[in-house]
């Protein structure tokens, strides 16, 4: 082949190659953003920790609550900055008081002490929400479980 001509081979071949690599771009990391983090991680374990509060699961409540810490500590961690709100000091004064207290709760088997620290847990969801401008997202005790597949009655050890 004359060089010429293989230069212009060369040449189609690489930009065939880089089309190709357009049409057909490498998978990127997938970055969940805060709000799917909220949906994913947050959400479903603020319910499930009210209805196992709800059945006197204690040890399921201490097992989801920990969870749910790790679940924001997570957050903190890949987001600590949302807009322009300081979500990982947002977290600290907001939520990890009642995740202790609901603990604590859980430690001495206590029904009236796990309503107060459920119910502060739900005022620091929405406080947080409302010092980032997300007031529209208005968080609740749950009524029911939506979870149908998964039994939140204790166990016999
Ligand atoms: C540090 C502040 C902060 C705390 C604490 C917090 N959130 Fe959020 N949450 C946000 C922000 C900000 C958004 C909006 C994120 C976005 O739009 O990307 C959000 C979004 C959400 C969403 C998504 C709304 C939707 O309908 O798509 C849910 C659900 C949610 N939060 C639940 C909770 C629950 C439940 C708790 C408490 C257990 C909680 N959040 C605690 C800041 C917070």
């Amino acid at each position: 082949m004359p060089r010429h001509r293989f230069a212009i081979a060369v040449a189609a071949l690489i930009l065939a190659t880089s089309a190709a690599d357009a049409q057909n771009p490498p998978p990127g990391t997938y970055r969940p953003g805060l709000g799917d983090l909220m949906t994913m991680t947050v959400q479903p374990r603020h319910l499930k920790v009210g209805i196992a509060g709800e059945e006197r699961n204690w040890t399921y409540v201490k097992y989801e609550t920990h969870e749910l810490e790790e679940a924001f500590d997570r957050i903190t961690k890949l987001v600590p900055k949302w807009r322009e709100f300081d979500i990982a000091a947002l977290i600290a004064s907001s939520v990890k008081q009642p995740l202790q207290d609901l603990e604590d709760a859980a430690k001495v088997e206590s029904p009236p002490l796990f309503y107060d620290a459920y119910e502060k847990l739900t005022a620091a969801c929405n406080a947080c929400h409302q010092s980032a401008n997300v007031g529209m997202i208005v968080i609740q005790a749950p009524k029911g479980s939506p979870f149908s597949n998964q039994n939140f009655h204790p166990q016999k050890p």
